[in-house]
């Protein structure tokens, strides 16, 4: 009888003991789960055009590297191929989340909109980065003038050539703000002269493919063309790659956009003349600025522009840019 009780003595005792253990565990898991929340003063989300594009990591690094100097946890997130609707779902569930600050590119349409105002009234600001909605809820744009940079590329086109000039354009996107603000200024840059026409627009859906696709059905289908310009970061690397492909008697003049390294090689090269510089970095660096002193509750200047620049080869050694015009 004794024995028994010695036995369910033991067992009870090790039962115990085991879910101490467990519990404690638990309950350690659970503190060190909050404590790692805690560390962060704020979470700020950047929601990017496309997760995987080369010229968004760049705003990402920018921001990320700002984020660290601020104690900000932020969070990169997007589709994986360019999707507004994704975009504007994203946008929603952040706001619903009540996530303490959004970055976002600025897209069309009022759905867009609309969003903004929500989060407005859930007073979550909005900072918009590298395309601008400026009749929007939002707090402040970081980013390039589009419009601007478009005058800068039909300058650059003017001033590179001589003698008339049948130009087909690749845009990233056709319902992209800032493709349509910065064919805009191409366009008004150009019409100052008479020897250059603007004979077709194709959309390359910001891949590299898509350009070379887009130039290898203007060429075909307007074989005047003689100047070629790409108003977003890959396209100037698929332009090149659809006149290799088409191998036209005469070369056209490339005029690209941004400074991925691949562009940058094709400048050294001899295939693309120039690009307009753009500074992502420093995009994504200044958006989260901008989100931490609207997080302080200061006044913020809505219109915070990047520079613009021009690189050719002249100004590249080696894959890096040595000095360019402006905006250097
Ligand atoms: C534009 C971005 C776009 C990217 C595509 C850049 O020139 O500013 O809006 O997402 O090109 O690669």
């Amino acid at each position: 009888m004794k024995r028994f009780f010695y036995m369910v003595g033991m067992l009870i005792f090790v039962l115990s003991f085991c879910l101490m253990v467990y519990y404690g565990k638990e309950t350690f898991y659970v503190e060190n789960k909050a404590t790692t929340e805690n560390v962060y003063d704020h979470h700020i989300v950047l929601i990017t055009e496309e997760v995987g594009n080369d010229y968004w990591h760049l705003i990402e690094n920018g921001a990320r590297d700002e984020a660290l100097n601020h104690n900000i946890y932020l969070e990169y997130i997007g589709p994986k191929r360019s999707d507004n609707d994704e975009n504007l779902q994203t946008f929603d569930r952040m706001i619903s989340a009540k996530v303490d600050g959004i970055i976002i590119q600025g897209l069309p349409g009022e759905r867009f909109k609309n969003l903004m105002d929500k989060a407005d009234e859930n007073s979550i600001p909005v900072v918009n980065v590298d395309t601008d909605v400026p009749d929007s809820q939002r707090k402040a744009y970081v980013g390039t003038d589009n419009y601007q940079a478009g005058f800068l590329a039909g300058q650059t086109l003017i001033g590179d050539t001589s003698g008339d000039q049948f130009v087909g354009v690749v845009v990233g996107m056709f319902d992209a703000l800032n493709q349509q603000d910065r064919l805009k200024g191409f366009k008004d840059a150009i019409a100052t002269v008479n020897r250059i026409k603007l004979v077709a627009i194709e959309e390359s859906n910001i891949t590299e493919i898509g350009a070379a696709q887009a130039t290898y059905s203007l060429l075909k289908q307007y074989p005047n063309i003689n100047a070629l310009f790409g108003t977003s970061a890959l396209d100037g690397i698929g332009i090149a790659q659809g006149v290799e492909e088409m191998n036209p008697t005469t070369y056209p003049y490339i005029l690209a956009f941004d400074t991925l390294p691949e562009t940058l090689e094709l400048i050294e090269q001899e295939k693309i003349a120039a690009t307009i510089v753009q500074y992502p970095y420093e995009m994504g660096r200044l958006a989260v600025l901008k989100m931490v002193e609207l997080q302080q509750k200061r006044t913020v200047e809505p219109l915070n522009y990047t520079n613009t620049g021009v690189v050719r080869k002249e100004t590249i050694k080696n894959g890096e840019i040595l000095q360019s015009g402006d905006g250097f």
